[in-house]
């Protein structure tokens, strides 16, 4: 049995079926947002769904499957084919918020998460226009 203090962060806030619920409400505001939704190359969002998802399980301690199918993240390399300017952010930023606040999280935990891709949005920044 583990105890709190050694479960990870992804454990904590209950593992796959959380991640995959925020990623999902995530992409469904994206699939209405006129910006972001003709940024994604796939016309089906659902293999972009399962790399987020899959990405963030590994971030937070879960399984490392996303790695064994796509390597290294190089997140920042991997949106230089698009371009990232502070709306596309708000507009990425609001979609996730509207995920996490599915998920109803512990406040100590959504404020973990939250701070996580808020910075991590930040850097994904590319473009000023
Ligand atoms: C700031 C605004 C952002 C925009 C506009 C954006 C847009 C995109 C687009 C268009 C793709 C390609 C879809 C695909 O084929 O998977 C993508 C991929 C991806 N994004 Fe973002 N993204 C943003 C921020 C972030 C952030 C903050 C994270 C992580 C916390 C993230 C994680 C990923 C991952 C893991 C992939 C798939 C990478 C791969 O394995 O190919 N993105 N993003």
């Amino acid at each position: 049995m583990s105890t709190p203090a050694e479960q990870t962060f992804f454990e904590a806030i209950g593992g796959r079926a959380t991640i995959e619920l925020i990623v999902e409400v995530f992409y469904q505001g994206v699939a209405t947002d006129d910006v972001l939704k003709d940024m994604y190359p796939e016309e089906d969002l659902g293999p972009a769904a399962d790399r987020l998802s899959k990405f963030l399980e590994q971030y937070w301690g879960g399984s490392t499957e996303y790695s064994q199918h796509r390597g290294h993240p190089r997140l920042r390399m991997r949106h230089d084919p698009y371009v990232v300017d502070a709306d596309a952010r708000d507009r990425w930023l609001k979609h996730f918020r509207a995920g996490l606040d599915a998920a109803r999280l512990e406040p100590e935990l959504d404020a973990e998460f939250w701070a996580y891709v808020t910075r991590a949005a930040e850097f994904m920044i590319n473009a000023h226009g």
